[in-house]
């Protein structure tokens, strides 16, 4: 598998509402280093930037970051129509069945701009001013690109269409295909627990919740020989990240001043009030025992003040501040946080998780002391871990992930995984539809032939036994190996329901002696973060393969 020998690993973590990037050199690999970003939030800097990126009107890269929101929120009236502008657009990437490189996103004011655009000027950014770093800082620009190892993180309950979107759209941003791999968010989380952490002892089973900005992530896993890690059970989660909270504040401000008021706020007040309320709601976090909170609100809005809903949150209104009593606030956070504590509750219950030995609460809204709160009474009988650097642990993780892939030993498959083929036709089983005769003989079209099932744990490098297939011409000099995966557990036909096909292989067999009765041999191989197809023209004993990511 790729990788481990490269020099320099990086790693981008390109989250919801925040991103990143991590790197570490092999010969000091643990020294994993992160850029600070200077917030504009008071003298505080961050590892990540907001995932906010400004276009000009010919859809032009313009900025990335703090940058684009403070831009962006100065543009003239004029320009704020014409320019792109968008942020939280990740999420647009999950459960999406039809995405693809022509897939449109529109940016905060409903204008369009293809998704991979937007994606790769992202991911793009990150990667050039992280070569610009190297080049500074480090004095390092003899590192040769190929000497780098991308790691580009994505959240575990993704689907494969967006996993694969992700691939796509940094190597548009210029990262070689050869030099990427992908990394499970919360996968790469356990690292980072893991090699900051003694507890991490053979045997134990330990639960990563990533509780991001969009996502929240959850992936068990069980430590064995040499301290690699097992998956226990498939990843899983749901949209319960910390923008919910944002969405309640929002939908709070309609009630107290009137959605005519909010929707006559200029871009720049929007973005003051949404600075405000992140100081408030991490601050809020951090400290429960405060009985109300001030946040800042423009001017205009408090002659607009509904007084009865106002007094019915119990609301003060001193100058230009709000006063928002700990209870209101509270409220923002139920939804998600409850969410969370279910999922939890539902996952604890099954068998394997019986002896769980610790829950570690990472990523930016695992920070929330109401989240760690009410984690730590609804499971009083584990261990509630949340590490220091709980909003580093993604990036961090996946810097060590890209050192050695091979550390998570054992995954759990999440898909089946198949070829696509014809089978002699069965007048009792075969639907009529998929009837097709060649050379005379009558063959079913479409035929899923299973070689991983959902839900198999499989080892890194343990492959399937191979299966023989042969070409349906007598003189067909190659014959096309079409991937697909399933998530059912077995799927009779290529076209079921949510079958994708993931790629191909062209096999060729240029000696035609045998006719039909010629045989491909082919297997499936688990190599980590990739599912390698291996196919052997058993007259020629010619070896074709193929990697997919297999996450
Ligand atoms: N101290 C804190 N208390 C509560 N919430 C916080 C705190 N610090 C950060 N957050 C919230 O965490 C979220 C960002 O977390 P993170 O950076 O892990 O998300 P992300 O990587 O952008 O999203 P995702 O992983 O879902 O793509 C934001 O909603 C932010 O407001
Ligand atoms: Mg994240």
């Amino acid at each position: 598998m790729a990788s481990t020998q490269k020099v320099l690993v990086v790693a981008i973590d390109f989250g919801t509402t925040y991103s990143g990037y991590a790197f570490s050199f092999k010969s000091n690999k643990n020294d994993v280093k992160t850029h600070l970003w200077e917030t504009g939030i008071g003298q505080e800097q961050s590892t990540k930037a907001p995932t906010s990126i400004l276009f000009d009107h010919l859809k032009r890269y313009h900025s990335f970051g703090y940058d684009a929101e403070n831009q962006y929120s100065r543009l003239s009236d004029e320009q704020q129509k014409q320019y792109y502008y968008f942020k939280r657009f990740k999420m647009t990437l999950f459960n999406n069945q039809d995405l693809n490189e022509r897939t449109m996103i529109k940016d905060v004011s409903g204008r369009e701009m293809r998704a991979m655009d937007v994606f790769a000027a992202g991911i793009k950014y990150l990667r050039d001013h992280f070569h610009t770093v190297l080049r500074g800082q480090f004095r390092s620009g003899l590192v040769g690109s190929s000497e780098i190892q991308w790691v580009l993180t994505v959240p575990a309950i993704w689907n494969e269409a967006a996993k694969q979107f992700m691939r796509m759209a940094a190597v548009k941003a210029g990262i070689s295909g050869d030099c990427l791999t992908l990394a499970l968010e919360p996968e790469a989380a356990a690292l980072y627990c893991q090699s900051h952490s003694g507890s991490f002892q053979l045997g134990n089973t330990f639960m990563i919740v990533d509780a991001g900005g969009g996502t929240v992530d959850v992936t068990v896993h069980k430590v064995r020989l040499s301290g690699k890690l097992q998956e226990v059970v498939p990843p899983s989660g749901g949209p319960w990240g910390g923008i919910k909270v944002d969405d309640a504040f929002q939908t709070f401000l309609m009630k107290i001043f009137g959605l005519a008021a909010i929707r006559k706020l200029s871009k720049s007040e929007i973005l003051q009030i949404e600075r405000e309320f992140e100081i408030v709601k991490r601050s809020f976090s951090q400290n429960s025992t405060m009985s109300a909170m001030d946040i800042r609100v423009p001017y205009c809005l408090i002659g607009h003040l509904n007084r009865s809903n106002a007094s019915m949150h119990s609301i003060r209104i001193r100058g230009d501040k709000m006063n928002i009593p700990y209870h209101t606030l509270q409220e923002f956070f139920k939804g998600p946080v409850q969410k969370i504590v279910k999922h939890v509750r539902e996952l604890m219950d099954k068998p394997e998780l019986t002896y769980t030995n610790g829950i570690y609460l990472v990523g930016g809204f695992s920070k929330s002391r109401l989240l760690q709160d009410e984690m730590k009474q609804a499971f009083p009988y584990i261990q509630i871990h949340t590490p220091q650097e709980a909003n580093a642990a993604i990036i961090k993780g996946a810097v060590i992930f890209g050192h050695d892939p091979n550390i998570i030993g054992w995954r759990k498959t999440t898909r089946t995984y198949g070829i696509d083929c014809v089978s002699e036709f069965d007048h009792d089983i075969h639907l009529r539809q998929k009837y097709t005769l060649i050379e005379g003989r009558e063959y079913c079209s479409d035929i899923f032939t299973k070689f991983i099932t959902v839900g198999t744990t499989m080892e890194n490098g343990q492959a399937t036994p191979y299966q023989s297939f042969c070409p349906v011409y007598s003189n067909q000099a190659s014959v096309p190996l079409k991937i697909v995966t399933s998530p059912s557990e077995s799927p009779t036909y290529t076209t079921d329901p949510g079958c994708r096909v993931i790629g191909t292989i062209n096999v060729k067999m240029p000696d035609l002696t045998g006719g039909t009765d010629r045989e491909v041999k082919v297997r499936m191989i688990m190599g980590g973060t990739e599912l390698k197809v291996e196919a052997v023209d058993g007259n020629t004993g010619m070896s074709y393969s193929a990697k997919f990511d297999f996450l």
